[in-house]
This record gives structure tokens, sequence and C-alpha cells, in this order.
């Protein structure tokens, strides 16, 4: 076990260092923006701002008041949270949905960044949450959450650091107490894209052996499009230094990720793009490509 209470080779060898991801800032920042401006009724997370530094919260006030700055760069940020802003509502909102839907009595929100719903859904009440992540993230977030005195709405909180790429979540989520004879609802969203195929398929295989008949996960990731990868690449060249040290790694067609979920004991029951569960929500669409590429799916476990 490293100092850290990680376990695993990347504790033991200190590889893997890097900074606290910033995506997962943008991502805050968008539901920041979002928040009683967009699908007001079906869409909230107070939290989110509460979160965020001085210098990032500007460029929030900036997207919800409609007012783009001066300057290249500048302008770049704004887009960049404005655009996260209509990816996050939906996401949310469905996510939130298939949560509640499929409640248990334990919580595992993987690559979990700065998600507040620990903080923030009343339906967790009765519900433990481990909140997994990257230890560099985790840290940055526990400060953040602290500078906040965020005190959170679910019934326990508990920190497991991992980094998927070296370390045994499993090992890490039994030290961490979790009851894989329990049924559980395992969360990963806006993880996936980062991650290899093989380090999507090793992250299955360990929640899979750790999952009880009544469990679901609840999925989101992204699907092959040459047009959102393009994209992509014209931000980071245009100098976005936010997605630059976080490059996308793996995309899943719904026809792979839905074989690929079988073989690990999951049967998916709904799964649809972002700009479908925009449709019947009060909020913008303008980047059609990013909404039609991200999907949510959610799916159970068992035949
Ligand atoms: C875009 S953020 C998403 C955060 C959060 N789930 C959300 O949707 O707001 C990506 C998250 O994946 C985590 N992540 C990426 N690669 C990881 C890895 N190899 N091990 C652990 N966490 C990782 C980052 O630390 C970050 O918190």
């Amino acid at each position: 076990m490293g100092e850290d209470g990680r376990s695993g080779q990347g504790a033991q060898d200190g590889q893997h260092r890097r900074a606290a991801s910033r995506t997962a800032v943008l991502v805050c920042q968008g539901r920041a923006a979002a928040d009683g401006r967009a699908a007001v009724g079906r869409f909230a997370d107070p939290v989110a701002v509460r979160l965020l530094r001085d210098e990032e919260r500007a460029v929030v006030e900036q997207v919800r008041a409609g007012t783009p700055p001066q300057g290249w760069r500048e302008r770049t940020g704004y887009e960049g949270v404005r655009a996260c802003a209509e990816i996050a509502v939906p996401r949310t909102v469905a996510i939130d949905e298939a949560l509640r839907s499929q409640a248990s009595g334990q919580l595992v929100v993987l690559g979990a960044g700065l998600d507040t719903r620990a903080w923030r859904l009343a339906d967790l009440a009765h519900t433990d949450v481990w909140e997994v992540d990257h230890p560099a993230s985790q840290q940055d977030k526990r400060a953040r959450l602290a500078a906040a005195g965020a005190e959170p709405v679910a019934r326990s909180v508990r920190f497991t650091a991992v980094d998927f790429a070296v370390d045994d979540l499993a090992a890490a989520l039994a030290a961490a107490g979790h009851d894989p004879a329990a049924p559980t609802t395992w969360l990963w969203e806006g993880v996936v894209p980062y991650l290899t195929r093989a380090q999507v398929r090793a992250t299955l295989a360990a929640l899979a052996g750790r999952t009880a008949p009544g469990s679901a996960l609840v999925l989101n990731y992204q699907a092959p499009s040459a047009k959102a990868a393009a994209g992509r690449l014209l931000t980071r060249l245009l100098g976005s230094s936010v997605t630059a040290g976080e490059p996308w790694r793996s995309r899943w067609t719904p026809q792979r990720m839905a074989a690929l979920l079988a073989e690990h004991g999951f049967r998916v029951t709904a799964d649809d793009d972002l700009l479908t569960l925009a449709r019947p929500l009060d909020t913008p669409v303008r980047g059609r490509t990013s909404l039609r590429n991200g999907r949510v799916a959610v799916a159970l476990a068992g035949p």
C-alpha cells in the first residue's frame, strides 16, 4: 500500500505521476455555467460553482451572461466552457435519472473528477459512495471540497485513489470497505475516452469481479467520429491547453461496447446519444457533432 493509500504496481514504482485533471475542472465549469440557465427543473448543480477557484469562475460568469471576452485565447476558453455546458446538461440529467432508477446501497464513481452527486443528490441519503480517481485529481478535489466547506448528502463518502492504468482497482475497493456481495451501482462518466482499450477492459474485469446480482453500470463513452476527432485536434492546435494533456485513447461503437459489457456479465438496457437525450430538454444544441457522439448507456448485471 502506498503513502496515499494506493495498492499495486503504480504505488510501488511511482510511475504515472501527473497533475490533477484539467478536463474534470472543465466539466465542472460546464455544469456551473448551465445551473439555473438550461433545462431548469430537470438539471441543477448548485455545488459545481462552489468547487471552482476564482479564475475558473470568471469564465463561467461570462458564459452565464452570454458575454464572450476579447482575445483569441480567452475566447477559446469561453467557447470550451460553453460547449461543455451543452454536453453536461443531457449527460447529467440522464445519469441522475439512471442513478435514481438503479439505486442501491453502494455507489462507486469511477474517475469521479469534480462530480458533485454525493454532495447534491438527496436520493443518495441511504447510499455509501466510493469516489475513485487518479491520486492527483482526488487530492485536488479534496482541497476544493475543504475550501468550499461542502458537506455530503450521501450516507458516506470514501475516497479511493486509483490510477486505472497501473493500480489494482479491486484491491483498492476491498481495502476501502466496498462489499462485493451487496448490489453496487457503478458510475463511469467522462473517463472511458481517456483510457486505452486494454485499460477499459481491465477496469471492467475488476469491477465485474465485485458485482453482485441486482447491480447496474451507468456508463458514458464516446462513439467514433472523424469529424469530432478533427474538431478536437483543431482545438488543441488553436492552443487549448485544457485537453492537450489528456488525449482521447478509445472510442467505441454501441455494438462493440454492448459486446464488451456482455463479456463482463452486463446486459445493456438503454444506450442513447446526447443529442437524443437533449431533445426533450430546454437546452441549447449548437455542438451537434459532440452531442451526437457522446453516449449514456445503462447496463444491468446478469443475463
Ligand atoms: C473529464 S474528467 C470526468 C470527471 C467526472 N467523471 C465528470 O464527468 O465530471 C476525467 C476524469 O478521469 C480521471 N482519469 C483519467 N485517466 C485516469 C486514470 N488512468 N486513472 C484514474 N482516473 C483517471 C481523471 O482524473 C478525471 O477525474
